[in-house]
């Protein structure tokens, strides 16, 4: 993938909340409703083999990132643009130490939601349609397979450029 250039983390996390996340928080919203309707089809068989444990990775996948996506927004990016804030006015930042405690548990999420995805991708045999695929089932696997790949670009981002950046910043190195 190539890495967006910014001049500064505030413009870093803008672009992410205003790309991905928001990408995030519709593809759930569109993945669950679907799930929902494909989870309800009436053959026992595929039922078990399939369609529950389908619904309940989904349900999983859509908590754990929820869940995350909150702490991001409302605890951890407000940490890090007070952060940058306090150092341009070279102020000492309130916190210091807290963005850092925080980034590798978001690390650890990170690794988790990845699982979970790849979970449903196996569970699928890499979203191949069974010959009996109920109505929807299809539009589903697009639509996993679309939040699949732009979590990879979103939280391979997260945690191998802005974290860093964020440690740098922390500990003063931050140019
Ligand atoms: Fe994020
Ligand atoms: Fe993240």
């Amino acid at each position: 993938m190539n890495t967006p250039s910014f001049k500064t983390l505030t413009e870093t996390l803008n672009y992410l909340e205003e790309r991905h996340h928001k990408i995030v928080h519709r593809g759930l919203r569109a993945m669950y409703d679907l799930v929902r309707e494909v989870a309800a089809w009436e053959d026992p068989n595929l039922q078990q083999q399939l369609l529950k444990p389908l619904f309940h990775f989904c349900k999983v996948l859509k908590l754990e990132l929820d869940h995350h996506m909150t702490m991001e927004e409302e605890i951890v990016f407000p940490l890090i643009r007070n952060l940058e804030t306090a150092q341009k006015a070279d102020l000492p930042p309130s916190g210091r130490g807290l963005a850092n405690y925080y980034l590798k548990h978001l690390v650890h999420e990170h690794e988790v939601i990845l699982h979970t995805l790849h979970q449903i991708r196996q569970l699928s045999a890499d979203y191949q349609l069974p010959f009996n695929a109920p109505p929807g089932l299809k539009e589903l696997y697009d639509q996993i397979r679309f939040l699949h790949s732009d979590l990879d670009e979103h939280l391979h981002f997260e945690s191998t450029y802005l974290f860093p950046q964020v440690d740098k910043l922390e500990a003063g190195k931050y140019e």
